[in-house]
């Protein structure tokens, strides 16, 4: 496959399904993952942070309880309705904004944080592109955190293992998702086939078919990327805030700080 002609898509939920978008990226694991983002802002002695792939804002609302002052940004804005939606009926007034994160430019923060394989969207050079945006919505000093597949783990049993059948209800909908993976190892493309099927009450279910990939790095390439865009890697953990295993760790958790200059 050409890299270069390799159109990544996207998720079904981001744009035509958001309010299914809760149901199948929020799980058991959810809080114990934004507990560790918390962790590494705090080490960080991080105040203000960007979250610039909010989503229905999961680490938005998750810091903003605990007293971090947080901006939500994404480029979904179906999915910023829901977070908006979300703020409103818990009567907090947090801000969310309908963002590219290559070029939405919203202030200077402690931190720019983009979580849960958000940056496997992007190629490899809008990736490129989004680092310097970063850097432009970071402090001198302040660090960007965020998580991707770890390329270099992911066997074929690990492929398998991601085989997916979930089912909820959704306002009375019934949606139920099959999902099952591959890889391109040569070119880093983790590509999922997702097939729904929604049943609303007296009437036929309707079925959408979806495949996205996900461009995932090892951690060298990922340091090499963040090394010539202004940053330096301060750490690189796995999803259980263990020090980071090439050939182990299914998730390469990074913090990296920008450079001044
Ligand atoms: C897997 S979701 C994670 C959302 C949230 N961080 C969470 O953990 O629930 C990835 C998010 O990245 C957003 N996204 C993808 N490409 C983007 C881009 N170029 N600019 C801004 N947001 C983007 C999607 O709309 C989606 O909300």
């Amino acid at each position: 496959m050409n890299n270069k002609e390799h159109k990544l898509g996207l998720p079904f939920e981001y744009q035509q399904m958001p309010e299914y978008f809760d149901a199948h990226n929020i799980s058991d694991q959810t809080a114990a993952k934004n507990a560790l983002i918390e962790r590494l802002l705090k080490s960080q002695n991080v105040k203000t942070v960007l979250d610039m792939t909010c989503g229905t804002g999961s680490q938005v609302f998750y810091l903003a309880a605990r007293g971090y002052e947080v901006i939500g940004s994404d480029f979904s804005p179906a999915l910023i309705e829901q977070a908006q939606s979300k703020a409103k009926k818990m009567n907090r007034d947090i801000t969310f904004i309908d963002g590219d994160m290559r070029n939405v430019k919203v202030g200077k923060f402690d931190a720019v944080i983009t979580i849960f394989n958000a940056i496997g969207h992007l190629t490899k050079a809008d990736f490129e592109t989004a680092l310097q945006n970063i850097r432009a919505n970071l402090q001198d000093g302040g660090v960007y955190i965020f998580d991707i597949f770890n390329l270099q783990a992911i066997t074929d049993d690990v492929i398998d293992d991601f085989k997916m059948d979930i089912q909820n209800v959704v306002r009375g909908v019934h949606i139920r998702n099959i999902q099952h993976s591959e890889i391109d190892r040569e070119n880093g493309f983790l590509i999922s086939h997702d097939h729904y099927t929604i049943s609303k009450e007296n009437s036929e279910p309707e079925i959408h078919k979806n495949s996205f990939s996900l461009q995932i790095y090892t951690a060298k390439e990922l340091q090499a990327m963040l090394g010539r865009n202004g940053f330096e890697v301060v750490g690189q953990y796995d999803m259980n805030g263990n020090d980071f295993v090439a050939d182990k760790s299914l998730n390469i958790l990074t913090v990296a700080k920008k450079k001044s200059g």
